[in-house]
């Protein structure tokens, strides 16, 4: 069989990085690189591509694309890395934030397999992405591990009438069994401790405020259609059980194995396949316990605003997405502090307008008035 094409958006990055990995470790026999593409670390970029030689190359800044253009002779280099869908079999989104929309929207309109890391494109369009997972060969495959376990539980069962709750595990987060008071002075290096997981700054921000695990929520109802109601979040700090499903028997199924995120990577590369390479294989005579705690909704807010973006649907989420992208963009800049991530969040929802998105560009619009309205609470509450 001739190998798989694989494109990859965002691969210089902690997920397109360990995709490129998973690529190196099943070999050219089973997959090689079709296309690659960055925001603007070009020599991660240049080197990546001199190793994996894809055709086609996306670079979003236009200094980065001359200096990569420069230095790759015969390779297309292209501005928009939606231009990567062409050519691919499996596309994987690892780019970060609502810049990765093209890519999800340009895949699925493709009728190409996605996979899909890239969680605020999904959470932002959801009514423009769902039509498109129609598309005749699209398939949506999620990367997020939490996802990837449920989709992988819910192959137990056929009917999804049968499914009667998701719950999403949470590592909990650098500041777990923390007080608000206590975490009104955090550092950004103490946000960006996360105990179980490596990855890029924005959803380790994310991770430790918990909004991560409420755009999950958000990304498990646009999955896997199920209602708020029936999604549920535990706090599991060891991060073995990576999520589970809830069937009408009573009958629990989960997922475990060592946090690594090359394995959902490789489901999603591999799917409806397994790889041949295992990646977070368990050593049971290790693995002493796993505990599961609820989640403290007072102290992470950003959790229960989710819950309400969710809820609220059309273009809410869009607005807590992009809100949350503004917020966290300031407190990575010491603009605001760690709880102004919540206060800016929730500031900017309570101005919700009940907007229902029907194209790209009224997502396109929606997230543009939320970052406004966000970027105008934050200099506010700079003012005061
Ligand atoms: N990391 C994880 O373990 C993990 C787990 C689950 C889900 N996810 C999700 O996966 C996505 C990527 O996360 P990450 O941790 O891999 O992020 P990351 O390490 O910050 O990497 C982001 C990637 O996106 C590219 N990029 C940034 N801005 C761009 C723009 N405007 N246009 C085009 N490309 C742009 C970056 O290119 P440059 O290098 O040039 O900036 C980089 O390749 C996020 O949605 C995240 O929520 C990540």
């Amino acid at each position: 069989m001739a190998p798989v094409r694989v494109a990859i958006a965002g691969s210089t990055g902690s997920i397109g990085t360990q995709t490129l990995e998973v690529i190196r470790a099943e070999g050219a026999d089973r997959y090689v690189v079709a296309g690659l593409g960055a925001g603007s670390s070009a020599d991660a970029l240049i080197a990546q591509a001199r190793e994996f030689r894809p055709a086609v190359v996306a670079v979003a800044d236009g200094t980065a694309r001359a200096v990569v253009a420069a230095a790759l002779p015969g390779v297309e280099v292209v501005a928009d890395q939606a231009e990567l869908v062409d050519g691919a079999e499996v596309v994987i989104n690892g780019v970060v934030g609502f810049a990765g929309l093209s890519v999800t929207v340009a895949a699925l309109r493709a009728g190409t397999r996605l996979g899909l890391a890239n969680k605020e494109s999904l959470i932002a369009a959801g009514p423009v992405v769902q039509p498109l997972r129609s598309t005749p060969g699209a398939e949506l495959v999620p990367v997020d591990s939490e996802h990837c376990a449920v989709h992988q539980c819910l192959r137990s069962s056929i009917d999804a009438r049968e499914i009667s709750r998701i719950v999403l595990t949470a590592s909990g987060g650098p500041f777990r069994g923390r007080t608000a008071d206590e975490l009104a002075g955090v550092s950004v290096d103490d946000a960006l401790a996360h105990p179980t997981w490596s990855m890029g700054p924005k959803i380790t921000i994310d991770s430790s405020t918990l909004m991560n695990k409420g755009l999950e929520v958000i990304e498990a109802h646009e999955l896997f259609g199920v209602d708020y109601d029936r999604i549920d979040v535990v706090v599991h700090p060891q991060s073995v059980v990576h999520s589970m499903a809830e069937f009408t028997d009573g009958s629990t199924i989960a997922q475990l194995s060592m946090p690594d995120m090359r394995l959902p990577i490789g489901y999603a590369l591999g799917y409806p396949n397994r790889i041949g390479t295992a990646f977070g294989r368990i050593d049971w005579s290790t693995l002493s316990r796993l505990d599961f705690e609820p989640p403290d909704l007072t102290t992470f807010r950003c959790l229960g605003l989710a819950y309400q973006a969710g809820r609220a649907g059309g273009s809410a989420p869009a607005w807590l997405s992009a809100a949350n992208e503004v917020a966290v963009d300031g407190f990575l800049a010491g603009l605001i502090s760690w709880a102004g991530i919540a206060d800016v969040c929730d500031a900017v929802l309570d101005e919700y307008e009940g907007s229902v998105p029907d194209t790209v560009d009224d997502v396109i619009a929606a997230d543009a008035t939320a970052r406004r309205r966000a970027s105008s609470v934050i200099e506010h509450r700079m003012a005061r």
